[in-house]
């Protein structure tokens, strides 16, 4: 598929993708949803590829949200098709067995907050700014804002951002606990790839099962989350992996792992 609204480049084991609209502050209409699920399945399943990270073109915004002037002519068919593009999109986030990584480069709004949260990690500038600002335009957040944002930092502070629609600065995210951290804008890049590097760096298997386990484990009882747990630390020892990992460690040198 060739995009237009979007780009993936792969350097190494990190994939970036940036969505590419700066004129409406990368707003996020049908068709990039739709290039950005193939170019997320083609992060899925590339060889090699440990992480993703997520940005936004140009310095001003990251996501400003769903394409408002998209969505002012939808009517209920057009728009429960859309939100389940968002919602595909963020689950392919946060399913795949890659770390994905959100680059906050500025506004992180409705649409653009959403897909921040179905990231593993947030990394924030200090000129971003987040929101769910969905009930001044009469509608709810649609791509998982209302699920995701209580888990993440707590039903009082998710109705207030929600019900008020107000925005708040990376570093009151970063307090809230939506945000893994805040740097100055000129070094959002570095950070995140020096993040993507070090997961690339750990043992594959390990690190995908972990991600899924933790995600998992959000959404069923505490009992069932241990015994999976359990399971999955139990099958790593039939691996090659975790017998590279610990052995490299007796040996005192660098770990070579194979994921296999
Ligand atoms: N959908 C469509 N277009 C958008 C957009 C969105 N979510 N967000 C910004 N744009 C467009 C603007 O219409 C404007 O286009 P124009 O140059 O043709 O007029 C361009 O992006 C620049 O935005 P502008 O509003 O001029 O920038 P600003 O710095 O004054 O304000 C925001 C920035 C983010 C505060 C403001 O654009 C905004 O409130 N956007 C909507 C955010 C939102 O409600 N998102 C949730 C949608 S569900």
């Amino acid at each position: 598929m060739a995009y237009s609204n979007i780009t993936l480049d792969f350097d190494g084991p990190v994939a970036t993708l940036t969505v590419n609209r700066p004129s409406v502050l990368n707003a996020l209409n049908g068709p990039t949803l739709a290039e950005m699920k193939d170019a997320l399945w083609s992060v899925w399943t590339r060889q090699g590829c440990a992480a993703l990270i997520l940005t936004g073109a140009g310095d001003k915004a990251f996501i400003a949200g769903a394409d408002i002037a998209a969505m002012a002519n939808m009517g209920p068919t057009e728009a429960v098709a859309f939100a389940e593009a968002g919602h595909c999109v963020c689950n392919l986030l946060e399913r795949m067995p890659r770390v994905a990584i959100a680059a906050v480069n500025g506004y992180a709004l409705g649409g653009g907050c959403e897909l921040s949260l179905a990231c593993d990690v947030v990394i924030a500038s200090e000129n971003a700014v987040f929101g769910q600002p969905e009930v001044k335009l009469g509608i709810t957040p649609g791509f998982g804002g209302t699920a995701r944002l209580p888990r993440a930092i707590g039903r009082a502070r998710a109705m207030e951002w929600i019900l008020a629609g107000g925005t708040w600065k990376a570093t009151e995210a970063l307090s809230a606990g939506l945000v893994n951290r805040v740097v100055p804008p000129a070094d959002l890049p570095a950070e995140a790839r020096r993040l993507a590097d070090t997961i690339a760096s750990r043992g594959p298997l390990a690190v995908q099962a972990a991600k899924r386990l933790v995600h998992d484990g959000l959404s069923v009882p505490l009992d069932a989350a241990l015994r999976t747990e359990q399971a999955v630390f139990a099958n790593l020892f039939a691996t090659g992996d975790q017998k590279e990992g610990t052995q490299a460690f007796v040996e005192k040198r660098r770990p070579e792992f194979k994921g296999s």
